[in-house]
């Protein structure tokens, strides 16, 4: 495995590799690796010759008052887990070779990243589109693959590469779950014990919310009151948000006709954690 932490070395290599006729695939990430990156590591591993993986932290999709400098990093334990998992090469860059002095291009997205966490995070999806479409000039991978436990981030990408024409493709991966149903989150190790157990009210209430759907229950506004008061029965939690949205477009929906898209945000103590089920009817 080989660690890459320049842009001009990493586009030479994707360069020859492209040359040789390999396919690239590409699983971008903020490291501190976990079972769910390891999944999407895993299904690149299937589809591509040769397979990248990047670790960077990435400064601009952080708030002022987000967590970036508690972002957890430990690159060793990082190194032997992408080894072990069939990863070919890190692309591991620091902030001054992504974002060097006088930068001043970024990449917005329309509309689908002013719903959901873009409500409560203005200006954290710019920082991710325009951190990927720089991973995807610099690895020139064929095809990403990202995890719908951050189901907008991926919907954004995609739209992304419609938009600019960008020649690869995205694959996702289904949410990895601890055994009592947490979704598996970099984020999951700043809870306290009391936190971790206050935690599981989100996947719980989502499980909850789908059977009221498939017993009969259609009506958004009524899903969303359930799930609230599930969530803020528990002492640490603090709801951001709990939406029902459309799968592909993001919309708000009033009303659940065939599928829908759960998905809710909430801070347990002062961690914020994702999670979503889309719902078929
Ligand atoms: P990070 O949070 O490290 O996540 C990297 C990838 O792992 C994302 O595609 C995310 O959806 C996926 N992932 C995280 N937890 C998962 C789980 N429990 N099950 C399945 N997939 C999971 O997302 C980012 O980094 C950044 O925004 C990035 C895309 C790297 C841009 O900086």
């Amino acid at each position: 495995m080989k660690i890459i932490t320049t842009v001009k070395e990493m586009q030479t290599e994707a360069e020859k590799l492209r040359r040789r006729g390999k396919i690239i695939g590409l699983v971008p990430t903020m490291g501190y690796l976990h079972e769910g990156h390891l999944s999407l590591i895993r299904i690149a591993r299937k589809k591509a010759d040769v397979v990248v993986i990047s670790i960077f932290v990435n400064p601009t999709q952080f708030g002022p008052n987000e967590d970036l400098d508690k972002y957890p990093r430990d690159i060793k334990r990082d190194e032997k887990l992408a080894s072990e998992t069939g990863v070919d090469i890190i692309f591991y860059p620091s902030n001054e070779e992504m974002y060097p002095e006088r930068y001043l291009t970024y990449v917005t997205v329309e509309k689908i990243t002013e719903t959901l966490c873009g409500t409560s995070r203005p200006g954290h999806f710019r920082g991710v589109t325009t951190i990927c479409a720089k991973l995807f000039n610099i690895v020139k991978p064929h095809f990403a693959v990202f995890g719908e436990k951050d189901y907008q981030q991926a919907a954004v990408i995609k739209q992304m590469l419609r938009d600019l024409n960008l020649d690869m493709k995205i694959i996702t991966g289904t949410i990895v779950r601890e055994a009592d149903g947490l979704a598996i989150s970099s984020r999951n190790a700043h809870l306290s014990p009391e936190e971790r157990q206050d935690a599981l009210v989100l996947n719980r209430s989502l499980k909850f919310a789908e059977e009221m759907i498939q017993n009969g229950e259609k009506r958004a506004e009524a899903i969303i009151k359930t799930v609230k008061k599930m969530i803020e029965e528990k002492k640490s939690t603090r709801v951001d948000y709990v939406s029902v949205v459309d799968p592909d477009t993001l919309a708000s929906l009033e009303k659940i006709e065939d599928k829908a898209l759960i998905a809710l945000a909430v801070f347990v103590g002062d961690t914020r954690l994702i999670d979503n089920r889309i719902v078929k009817v």
